[in-house]
């Protein structure tokens, strides 16, 4: 198997194992993510739209919910698992203009220009090649479709996928323990290098095709119930990497410092808010 392939299986599992809870363990993050990211990407109604690595459809839903019962609204993604889940979501949602199919979503099998607009929130950054993806995007967008996704605001020497808060109880010599081809900088390389300098996307988006580039950084506002909450729910995302590959002494003592820490900013309500920096980017197909 290729290293692409290899890290795609990976990633599937991964996604398959943790779509029962995922975004469903007393932390709310992914559901006001894309609701905001359908506000920037402004669907019409009785459009045709492609959501790429839709999981439980945070971002799927409210869109298919605004282009209404003449528009038509599909969602891809690797992990079988989360396409069940995100029916059942659907149904239980009473929207049904969706449809739901298991596909990678680097190399879409769909019509060309059948699209009016493509979507991705927090999915493109787990695709080997998206730039490769782009172009592909593009492809499939009828003359004047719009392309709009999210990603994590990067940072070189933090642990990626984390608000920047984390980085002072993580400390970096705990990514040792993760193997040579999660180490972070590699991870970056590969990844999401191109994501980090607005002059690199907009550079990346003009060669796929695109043009009319928006990018806008905001700040989503991370809830959870209590420290332990969201130390669970770190173990279905991109902090699962570090869980799986620490030490059983050391992930206990990161586990207490966490709970602690987190517990430590509880508001009145009870609550932990967290800003969470997110990055938006919204293009037209140049043609
Ligand atoms: C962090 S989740 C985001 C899910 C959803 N967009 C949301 O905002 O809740 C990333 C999703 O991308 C999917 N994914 C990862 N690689 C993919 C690929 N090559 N093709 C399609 N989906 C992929 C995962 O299975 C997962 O559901």
């Amino acid at each position: 198997m290729d290293t692409a392939t290899t890290y795609k299986t990976k990633v599937t599992a991964a996604f398959n194992k943790a779509a029962a809870a995922y975004d469903r363990l007393g932390v709310e993050f992914f559901t006001p993510m894309g609701r905001r990211l359908v506000e920037h990407a402004r669907p019409q109604p009785g459009q045709r739209l492609l959501d790429v690595g839709c999981g439980l459809g945070a971002t799927l839903l409210p869109a298919a919910d605004r282009i209404g019962p003449t528009g038509h609204a599909l969602g891809i993604d690797i992990a079988e698992a989360m396409i069940e889940q995100a029916g059942q979501e659907a149904r239980r949602q009473g929207i049904d203009n969706v449809e739901l199919r298991v596909m990678d979503g680097e190399h879409p099998d769909l019509p060309a220009r059948s699209f009016d607009l493509v979507l991705g929130s927090y999915s493109v950054i787990f695709l080997p090649d998206a730039r490769a993806a782009l172009a592909r995007y593009a492809d499939l967008l009828r003359d004047g479709g719009r392309i709009a996704f999210t990603s994590p605001v990067f940072h070189k020497d933090q642990f990626p996928f984390l608000p920047p808060l984390f980085s002072r109880w993580i400390p970096m010599s705990l990514l040792q323990h993760l193997p040579p081809a999660w180490h972070p900088e590699q991870l970056r390389r590969q990844l999401h290098s191109w994501l980090e300098d607005p002059a690199d996307l907009e550079a990346a988006l003009r060669q796929a095709g695109f043009t009319d580039t928006v990018i806008t950084d905001e700040v989503v506002e991370m809830t959870a119930a209590s420290g332990e909450d969201w130390v669970e729910w770190s173990h279905t995302q991109g902090m699962r990497l570090l869980w799986q590959h620490l030490p059983t002494d050391e992930a206990a003592a990161l586990r207490t410092r966490l709970t602690g820490e987190l517990d430590a900013l509880r508001g009145a309500d009870g609550l932990i808010r967290i800003d969470v920096p997110v990055r938006y980017v919204t293009a037209t197909v140049a043609r």
